[in-house]
């Protein structure tokens, strides 16, 4: 997968280079390529903001250094890369990000973020950028930051470990909580590992029994009571969907 960053902070996203995304950068699974917004203004302050139409407060990006450098995005497609990515944008007021996303997002084979700073940036980069290509507008949370990078460097890792070859256990997302289809919306239940006893705390023993079924049964229901627990609007979704916790997980 082809992933491009246009953003005022490049050195915002070094996180790229570590860990998992790192790694799949260095196996050649995942292409990224970040771009300095600056480098697109043609004034001697390298102005990429203005004060709003209409007043209020704060500063818009300004729409022409974002046309100038999405356009040299898409003009350096490669015969991997499709036609055109799909554009991603960042800001409090799109679609929630959520597992099912992430899978779609996973899907395409290019995709271009356009985090923005300040109030925002000039719609008409995104009316125009919708008549060329697909445009996602994706809110990481019910939260405002200062700035898109961060939820750039979210949305990447959710993605990236969904790339074949990315994740060491091909299986181990296929667990998460939120992994549609498979779970239902159940939150994972608590995890531990050796040595069963440490500092007067044991292992539940159950899960030192060799009992698969009765594992899975226990791991249901620890499950159950943490999103009951956690996340009611789950439980909620479900009886509404007429389901109960039986359904769950079968
Ligand atoms: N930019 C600022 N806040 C954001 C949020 N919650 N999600 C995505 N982008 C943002």
């Amino acid at each position: 997968m082809r992933i491009d960053v246009v953003t005022i902070f490049p050195e915002y996203l070094e996180p790229l280079n570590v860990s998992l995304v790192g790694k799949a950068r260095a196996s050649g699974r995942l292409d990224v390529r970040l771009h300095g917004l600056r480098e697109h203004t043609s004034d001697v302050h390298r102005t990429v903001d203005d004060s709003p139409y209409g007043g209020g407060p704060g500063m818009v990006m300004k729409p022409e250094p974002w046309a100038a450098a999405l356009e040299g995005v898409v003009a350096s497609a490669g015969p991997e890369d499709g036609a055109v990515p799909t554009l991603v944008v960042p800001t409090p007021s799109g679609r929630p990000f959520t597992q099912e996303l992430a899978q779609e997002l996973a899907g395409r084979p290019w995709l271009a973020f356009a985090p923005a700073r300040y109030e925002g940036i000039d719609r008409r980069v995104i009316e125009e950028a919708a008549e060329t290509m697909p445009v996602v507008e994706v809110s990481i949370g019910d939260y405002v930051l200062a700035g898109g990078e961060v939820a750039v460097l979210v949305i990447v890792e959710a993605v990236a470990r969904l790339l074949p070859g990315v994740l060491g256990n091909a299986e181990s997302h296929q667990d998460d909580s939120f992994a549609p289809g498979r779970m239902t919306d159940l939150l994972e239940g608590p995890v531990y590992t050796k040595p069963a006893e440490w500092r007067g705390r044991e292992v539940p023993e159950v899960l030192l029994s060799g009992n698969h079924g009765k594992i899975a049964r226990w791991r249901r229901e620890q499950a159950f009571a943490r999103t009951l627990a956690m996340r009611p609007d789950l439980v909620e979704r479900w009886r509404r969907d007429g389901m109960d916790k039986h359904d769950l997980r079968a």
